[in-house]
């Protein structure tokens, strides 16, 4: 694994999101109610760019701005249809004030 810096801490208050790119890899952060979480920018339906769209903070879920589907923050999991299988999530941490995502290492 390896360390994705975000931003700086401050520029992810809660009800923000930012998307970062990894090579092939786009990922969106949110801070949910103080908590950081990542999930794929990809839609297990049909790759749609899902934390580009809509996300209900109070419940915590993204909705998918291609068909429509619910997907847990939290989870990944897709909580509505037209997606059943769930979303990569990823570890998100806050070192020396910097947001970081643990990413899969690029060999
Ligand atoms: S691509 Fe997300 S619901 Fe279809």
């Amino acid at each position: 694994m390896a360390d994705l810096d975000v931003c700086p801490f401050e520029e992810l208050p809660p009800g923000a999101v930012k998307i970062v790119t990894d090579g092939g890899l786009t990922i969106g952060v949110c801070n949910l109610g103080g908590e950081l979480y990542a999930l794929e920018d990809r839609c297990s339906h049909d790759d749609g760019p899902l934390c580009e769209g809509d996300f209900d903070l109070e419940e915590g879920f993204a909705v998918c701005p291609r068909h429509g589907a619910h997907i847990d923050i939290r989870t990944g999991k897709a909580l509505t249809l037209p997606a059943y299988l769930p979303v990569d999530t990823f570890t998100v941490k806050a070192e020396a004030g910097i947001v970081k995502v643990e990413v899969p290492s690029r060999a």
